[in-house]
């Protein structure tokens, strides 16, 4: 069974004239598997994410076809508190996925929903920070940070939810080279834990973090031989 799966993928945004961005796409990501997905700018790389992680059609509007499974269960059937802690998504801008003043705020608010007692709570907060190398910035405020820090606060806040599948959007491209590296191995880190990666990325520097690679490109995905 996949860990991620999107079959039959095809939609269109609504104030496109109708025409379609994606096209029966068939994507599937393993569990202990990264794969990237690649192609031009504009050509729908984080609406798929936005698709196989749920925010379309939840969040944002548009008209979808096809399904999204995670572990072979159709997204469709799946509370909203159960695709939050299956999947966590990390973007381009750290800035519009971080909300609160302080670091450990930040990554106290997804285990508190999860409604986990105080010591799990703090023990998720500590593992996602030793991760991402910035356990002693805990109780440091959020916008003291660099960008490459706050990233992988950013990150780290994600990992907090110990998510079975990661969808990492161009994650990277603003990032500091420590921040890089950091963020490098915490996906290999992720692999080993048994985690299933789906990363869009461009840069040839990361290719050597998948074990497959789709292309993008008018609206089709294909799987290419790196
Ligand atoms: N919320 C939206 N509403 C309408 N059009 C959008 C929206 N988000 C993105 N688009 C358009 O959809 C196309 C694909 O965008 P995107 O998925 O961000 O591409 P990529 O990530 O490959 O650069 C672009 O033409 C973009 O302008
Ligand atoms: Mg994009």
């Amino acid at each position: 069974m996949n860990a991620l799966e999107g079959r039959q993928i095809s939609f269109s945004y609504p104030r496109h004239g109708g025409q379609a961005l994606l096209t029966n796409v068939n994507v599937y990501v393993r569990r202990g598997e990264c794969v990237i997905l690649r192609g031009p700018s504009g050509v729908g790389k984080s609406t798929l994410c936005h698709i196989l992680a749920g925010i379309i059609p939840r969040s944002i509007s548009g008209q979808v076809s096809g399904e999204v499974f995670f572990f072979g269960e159709n997204l469709r059937f799946l509370s909203l508190a159960r695709v939050a802690e299956t999947v966590g998504v990390l973007f381009q801008n750290p800035d519009s996925q971080l909300f609160f003043p302080t670091v450990e705020d930040e990554l106290a608010f997804g285990p508190e929903n999860l409604c986990l007692p105080r010591p799990e709570m703090d023990k998720r907060i500590n593992e996602a920070l030793a991760m991402v190398h910035m356990e002693e910035y805990r109780l440091v405020e959020t916008e003291t940070l660099s960008l490459g820090e706050r990233q992988r606060i950013a990150l780290a806040a994600v990992l907090s939810l110990q998510p079975r599948i990661l969808i990492l959007d161009e994650a990277f491209s603003q990032l500091d080279s420590q921040s890089v590296s950091v963020v490098r191995d915490t996906i290999r880190a992720q692999k080993e834990l048994g985690r299933a990666i789906f990363m869009v990325e461009n840069s040839e520097e990361h290719v050597d973090l998948a074990d497959r690679i789709y292309e993008l490109q008018d609206g089709q995905v294909r799987e290419v031989i790196s």
